[in-house]
Order: structure tokens, then C-alpha cells, then sequence
């Protein structure tokens, strides 16, 4: 039997006076491709916080992988006050496990900003660049490190049309890679993206997760209506 990529049991995380995960059970196994879907406030990031090891469960269990690294996207990134450049490379060489040395980091960082197309900005400060091209670096930094274990807080929430698509297609193009395959979690807003790179699709409500069911089953109007009457809502209010 594979080893789960992550697994939370009854998982209960408080923020402040409310509890932001309730009861959460997750197992996602390498190689799944598992959005997070709900309304503002459900505990999507909540949820990738604690599974990316820095927010730690009040009651219930975590677990990671031991042999998979992962890296995170965060839903307001934060980057450092210098070249677009050096945002990805300092962020490569202090990652000890990486083991490069400081040229070895910048050429890593400038395949990867080439990879986002961000190959005219490179020595462009980073906090100077568009809030597209600042979501651009920071996915670039988070997939410089080379994870098996991607965590995505609303990758595309602030791209144009283009780049949106561009990030999908590099979203799908890890995750279709045979040799070695990616685990991504990620939180998104934009239902036609979860269904086009979705195995797995979880639906958040208030803390709870209120449907965990495959890309065809949560698309599936009369199968959704079955499992989870809220999620059913949810979804046809979008549409
Ligand atoms: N630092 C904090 N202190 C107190 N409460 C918080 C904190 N961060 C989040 N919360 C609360 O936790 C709940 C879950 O928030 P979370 O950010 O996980 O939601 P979300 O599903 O990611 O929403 P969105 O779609 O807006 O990004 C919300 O009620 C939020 O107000
Ligand atoms: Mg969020």
C-alpha cells in the first residue's frame, strides 16, 4: 500500500474566537489533483495552512509524507523587497534540503521565471511588478523548489485571461508528468478550472467538508444532489 501524501484526522483548527476547521478528515494520496472548493470564509486556506505544517490542529492529527517535499502558494503572497530574481533564488538557496549553491540557485530561478514568462522582469523588483506578475513570481517561486506536493491558494485569482490560461497549462503539464507524479491541492473560485484540472473535487462549508467526491460524481448534477445537498446549491449557484 502507497504511503498517503497528506492526511488530516478529524482535524479542528481555532482562529481567534471561531473554529475554522472542524472535524476535518483527508487523505489525499501522491499523484491526486484535489481543489478546494466553497464560499469566502469556508477554511480553504485555513486548510492548506494546516497541511502545509503552519498552523498546527487544535484537536486531531496532521501527517505528512516523510520522503515528499512541498511547497505552497499562498493566497496574498509575500515577497521580499528585491529583484524578481533573487525572490526565487534566495528562496532556493536557504532551502537547505535543495543543496545549491548561490549560482546554482539563480540559474534554477531564472529557468523557473522563464517558465511564468516572466523572463523580461527578472531584474525587475519584485514588489514593483503587476499583481498578476507578483501572483507569477510567487508560483514560480513555490515551483522552483521542485515539490511532490504543490499547495495552491487561489493560483489564478488575480490573472488576466492569458495568463490564467498559461498557469493551467503548466498546472496540467506537472500533473500529467508520468515519471514522478505531483500532488496539488489547491483552493480555487473558478469552477470550469476544477473541472478541467480536478481529480478530486472537496467542498468546504463553514469549516466542514460537506462533499469529497470525483471530478465526474461532483459534476454531476443528480450524484451531487445525493451526497451533499448544500454542495449541490453551492455549485448551481455558480453556474
Ligand atoms: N488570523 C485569523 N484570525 C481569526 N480568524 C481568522 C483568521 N484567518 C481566518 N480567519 C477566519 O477563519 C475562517 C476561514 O477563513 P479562510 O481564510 O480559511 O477562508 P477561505 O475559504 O480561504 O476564504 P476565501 O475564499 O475568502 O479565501 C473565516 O471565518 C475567517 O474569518
Ligand atoms: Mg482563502
Amino acid at each position: 500500500m502507497t504511503q498517503a501524501a497528506v492526511e488530516l484526522q478529524g482535524v479542528c483548527v481555532r482562529l481567534g474566537l471561531i473554529w475554522a476547521l472542524k472535524e476535518v478528515d483527508l487523505v489525499v494520496q501522491p499523484g491526486e489533483q484535489v481543489a478546494l472548493i466553497g464560499s469566502n470564509g469556508s477554511g480553504k486556506s485555513t486548510l492548506l495552512r494546516t497541511v502545509h505544517g503552519l498552523l498546527k490542529p487544535d484537536q486531531g492529527k496532521c501527517h505528512h509524507h516523510p520522503a515528499l517535499q512541498q511547497a505552497m502558494l499562498f493566497q496574498r503572497p509575500h515577497l521580499l523587497r528585491t529583484s524578481a530574481l533573487n525572490n526565487v533564488a534566495l528562496g532556493l538557496w536557504l532551502d537547505r534540503s535543495q543543496g545549491l549553491n548561490w549560482a546554482q540557485a539563480k540559474t534554477r530561478a531564472s529557468e523557473a521565471l522563464q517558465r511564468f514568462s516572466l523572463g523580461a522582469v527578472v531584474s525587475q523588483g519584485g514588489r514593483q511588478l503587476s499583481g498578476g506578475q507578483q501572483q507569477r513570481l510567487a508560483m514560480a517561486r513555490a515551483w522552483a523548489r521542485n515539490p511532490d506536493v504543490l499547495l495552491l491558494d487561489e493560483p489564478t485569482a488575480s490573472l488576466d485571461p492569458h495568463a490564467k490560461r498559461e498557469v493551467e497549462a503548466l498546472m496540467a503539464e506537472w500533473t500529467s508528468a508520468s515519471e514522478r507524479p505531483l500532488t496539488l491541492i489547491w483552493a480555487s473560485h473558478n469552477l470550469g478550472q476544477v473541472k478541467r484540472l480536478a481529480s478530486r473535487v472537496v467542498y468546504l462549508e463553514a469549516g466542514r467538508i460537506l462533499a469529497d467526491l470525483p471530478v465526474a460524481d461532483f459534476f454531476n448534477p443528480a450524484e451531487l444532489a445525493l451526497h451533499s445537498p448544500q454542495a449541490h446549491a453551492f455549485v448551481q449557484g455558480e453556474l
